[in-house]
């Protein structure tokens, strides 16, 4: 199999791990969620529909996706007690600081653990995380903007619900903009999964300890929160808009990235697998023009973005160190004009790769990998005897 990690006996140890759920080639720029190219997927598909191939390894049949939408269902109702974990953060905390806490405090409410063999409540903790961290995502945003907190409705599609949760007030009727809708739908779908990225990676390592499924996902939303992963579509926007107030001066702004006594990077440039283009990176540049067009939505950072694409793709530091636009780059761009602030760009990411995180823990604890353990390569002192405190200088 291209691309398939070659095993030593050592693999162990190593942190690479077997798994059938995403095919990265970083050459040629594919990605690919169990077989089916992204490019596919995020024009034929839906987010819930996807989200069940990348767990369960098919896409569903029109039954199969309407029983998986009801069980979801099912637990959508998050424990009123969780109010209480919500209301102790102030208004300023950063969404995902409250996310990763409420994700883990689900545990208190929802105590039952998958068995050992993963046999018995396996797809009850699947259906459960996936309603349940939507709705406590979402809070995050109610939360900051003192608005009430939204309840699932279990007669509205996943999609919907988040639109819902985010958006609805009480005192006016909420109508779903199916263009925001179909938006945000193609959003989650090329964020649902990316094989063994920092954020799950974690997530796989806090599981292989046979921690719960909510545990696991709260170190992967601490991991993504990071702005040299997820933390980076919040990162662009705050940098182009840096560059929007200093007058638009991208070559600025490339020649600070070039400059190794300077700290600053080209936030959503560069990709640790990808060499040559982030396949969904051009989705969502194609996807910026269309959505904002059809909202009527005119952002100079938009055009900033492309100007500064343009002008990075021609300069030999970054060719060199093949540094493209990655998912990160325009992503914001959308959100912003679908309203959602620059706060909770990096939520969106978290609720478009949570059935990622699911599909790779249930992966590692089916195919029972042992617990995460990588070796070092040592460098400290060889062996040396105690020096009494009198003795030390
Ligand atoms: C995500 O892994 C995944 O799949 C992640 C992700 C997913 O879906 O889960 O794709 C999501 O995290 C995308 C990446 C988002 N992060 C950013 O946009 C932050 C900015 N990018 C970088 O910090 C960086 O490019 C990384 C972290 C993405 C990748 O880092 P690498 O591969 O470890 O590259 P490096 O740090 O070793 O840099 C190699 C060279 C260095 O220069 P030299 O020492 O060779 O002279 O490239 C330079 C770096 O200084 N470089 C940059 C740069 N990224 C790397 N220079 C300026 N701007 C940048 N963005």
């Amino acid at each position: 199999l291209t691309g398939a990690i070659t095993y030593d006996p050592g693999y162990k140890n190593s942190g690479a791990c077997k798994s059938a759920i995403t095919f990265l080639d970083g050459e040629e720029g594919i990605l690919r969620y169990r077989g089916y190219s992204i490019e596919d997927l995020a024009e034929n598909s839906n987010f819930l529909e996807v989200s069940y191939l990348i767990i369960f390894g098919e896409l569903p049949t029109q039954e199969e996706l309407e029983k998986f939408e009801n069980d979801i269902r099912k637990y959508s109702l998050v424990n009123e007690e969780m109010k209480n974990i919500i209301d102790g953060f102030p208004k300023t905390a950063h969404p995902m600081g409250v996310l990763a806490s409420l994700t883990s405090a689900l545990t208190a409410f929802n105590p039952k653990v998958v068995d050992a063999d993963c046999k018995k409540d396996l797809y009850e903790a699947v259906c459960k995380t996936m309603s349940k961290f939507l709705v406590i995502a979402t809070w995050t945003y109610r939360k900051a903007k003192g608005y009430p907190l939204n309840y699932y409705d279990n007669t509205k599609s996943y999609v919907d619900n988040f639109l819902r949760l985010m958006f609805a007030l009480p005192t006016s009727p909420y109508e779903i903009d199916p263009v925001v809708k179909n938006a945000i739908d193609k959003l989650f779908i090329l964020h649902a999964d990316h094989e063994q990225n920092c954020s799950t990676s974690t997530v796989r390592m806090v599981g292989s300890s046979h921690a719960g499924l909510f545990a696991s996902i709260s170190a992967g939303v601490s991991a993504l929160w990071g702005p040299l992963h997820g933390g980076a579509n919040q990162a662009v926007l705050e940098m182009l808009e840096a560059i929007q107030n200093d007058g638009g001066d991208v070559d600025k702004y490339l020649a600070k990235a070039k400059d190794k006594d300077d700290s600053f990077r080209l936030m959503g440039f560069g990709h640790r697998v990808y060499k040559n283009f982030d396949p969904r990176a051009r989705i969502i540049k194609k996807a910026a023009d269309e959505v904002l067009g059809k909202l009527g939505v005119d952002d100079p950072v938009l055009e900033i973005a492309k100007k500064l694409e343009e002008a990075a793709l021609k300069d030999p530091y970054f060719v060199e160190r093949h540094l493209y636009p990655n998912v990160d780059f325009y992503s914001g761009i959308i959100y912003r004009a679908l309203g959602i602030p620059t706060e909770m760009f990096t939520v969106m990411f978290a609720i478009g790769r949570l059935p990622g995180w699911i599909a790779q823990w249930k992966e590692m604890r089916i195919n029972k990998e042992p617990i995460g353990r990588p070796r070092q390569l040592y460098i400290g002192e060889e062996l040396r005897s105690f020096v009494p405190m009198k003795d030390r200088k």
